[in-house]
């Protein structure tokens, strides 16, 4: 597949001795060279070497409506000769970024009111840390400082939010978690949930908030934070029970309900936002990847009208960031919601891409090394397992998840290695083709990866 990996280009060298790339070890760069990705169209993506991949990723799970749609490098190039650039600060705005904002509102329901514009999804969730700590300082409780987010979490990768995941690896080197911040259990059934049957598990799991609120005290809580399906975590969808169970909790102890839909949000659950289809109500949502369809780095943040109006009164909000609600990006993402709704893509991962790739993945489950299959909308795992029966799984050192990723690489088609799980968020035009030709590729994976393994 990279044979010509070792062939020098001098983009390669130059990208080697002066990219410094997020989460990639320096050394493989070193090493190896990047792998340079040249085009992308519709589910594919085209190295430089002439490779033509299926992205069964939508790259880091945002392209919704596919790569390479003309209609959106025109409305782009057009913003951009409108109005290159405004800011939204000092109560300046611009005709997208007041539409957005409006058309936003519309499709996240009555339960928000007021959006504040970013760049990216781990800005959109700093934000609404702010906004809350804020909040409940104009509401007289400046004691509740502390957030509630779970074991495995992904929330982004600035300090704060970084604190917030709940992934040990990123903490490591820099000596977070910082700040006041618990974690607990992911409602993760395949690892955690033992003899119990799902949903007695989700209620269990849910209640692990209960022990946090005993141990810090609900005077002390601002907010939970919580992706409705855990994408980076392996795609873990949570038992009916649990968000429920988190909301009644929540509500019971005034503590307010993030919604991190960065990843779920714009029809990755053949929903527009994943929250109402797991029975809870949020009172923030953060937006990000699918939201322009990573077209242009945009990102959301969605208060209710309450907490909107008690911020202000307390003068200036004192944050926000040069590019807050960029012309070009507003226009972009704008477009890319008209695509999706002319084209029903929500409607359509409901019904048509969701129980066909649900379908197909199901078949791969009495293959070696598959533990578990999940799948909601378009976005998938696979849970690999030493011993199925026990639900034991591989030492991750020795990165049997990369080694199928991997082989299915070898095949054509990209899906992501997350520690022990394969996890797939294709975009939401993969048709019945793409379908198949990404299980025949897993499948072919996992029995060579399992042959290796002496299965
Ligand atoms: C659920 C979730 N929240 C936040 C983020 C952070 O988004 P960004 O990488 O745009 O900062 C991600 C990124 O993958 C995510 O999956």
């Amino acid at each position: 597949m990279r044979d010509g990996a070792a062939k020098s280009n001098p983009l390669r060298e130059a990208d080697k001795a002066h990219h410094l790339h997020p989460f990639t070890d320096p050394k493989h760069v070193a090493e190896f060279g990047a792998h340079i990705i040249a085009h992308a169209d519709g589910v594919h993506i085209t190295d430089e070497f002439g490779n033509r991949l299926l992205d069964a990723m939508a790259g880091l799970g945002g392209v919704n409506i596919g790569y390479g749609r003309a209609e959106m490098a025109e409305t782009a190039a057009h913003a951009m000769q409108e109005l290159a650039y405004y800011h939204s600060f000092s109560a300046a705005t611009h005709p997208a970024a007041a539409r957005l904002a409006e058309k936003l509102i519309a499709l996240a329901g009555p339960a928000f009111d007021r959006v504040f514009f970013s760049n990216s999804g781990s800005e959109a969730n700093e934000t609404i840390a702010k906004i809350i700590r804020h909040y409940w300082r104009r509401k007289g409780r400046p004691e509740k400082r502390f957030f509630i987010a779970r074991d495995m979490a992904y929330h982004g990768s600035t300090w704060l939010t970084a604190s917030l995941s709940g992934l040990p690896h990123m903490h490591a080197a820099f000596g977070l978690p910082e700040g006041d911040i618990r974690h607990i259990e992911a409602p993760f059934w395949y690892r955690n949930g033992g003899d119990l049957a799902p949903d007695e598990y989700g209620l269990v799991a849910a209640r692990a908030l209960e022990e946090a609120i005993a141990d810090i005290g609900a005077d002390n809580i601002a907010a939970f934070f919580g992706e409705p399906v855990q994408a980076t975590a392996g795609a873990i969808i949570p038992p009916a029970t649990y968000w429920p169970e988190i909301q009644r909790i929540c509500r019971a102890n005034d503590i307010l309900i993030v919604a991190d839909e960065v990843v779920t949000g714009f029809g990755r659950t053949g929903h527009w936002f994943a929250h109402p289809a797991f029975g809870f109500e949020a009172d923030f949502m953060t937006l990000a990847k699918g939201l322009s369809s990573t077209y242009q780095p945009i990102a959301a943040s969605l208060v209710s009208a309450e907490v909107a109006d008690a911020i202000a009164e307390g003068g200036a909000f004192q944050h926000g960031f040069t590019t807050s609600a960029h012309p070009v990006a507003a226009a972009v993402a704008l477009r890319n919601i008209e695509i999706m709704e002319r084209e029903g893509l929500v409607q359509r991962t409901a019904t048509e891409l969701g129980p066909m790739l649900a379908d197909a993945l199901e078949e791969l489950t009495d293959l070696p090394l598959v533990g578990e299959v999940r799948a909601m909308g378009a976005i998938a795992g696979i849970e690999l397992a030493k011993d199925k029966a026990k639900r034991m799984q591989y030492p991750l050192e020795l990165g049997v998840c990369g080694q199928v990723a991997g082989q299915t690489l070898m095949r054509g088609v990209i899906v992501r290695p997350t520690g022990n799980a394969l996890v797939m968020c294709p975009p939401l035009t993969f048709e019945a083709e793409h379908v198949e030709t990404l299980k025949a590729a897993l499948a072919e994976a996992l029995i060579v990866v399992a042959g290796q393994l002496g299965l």
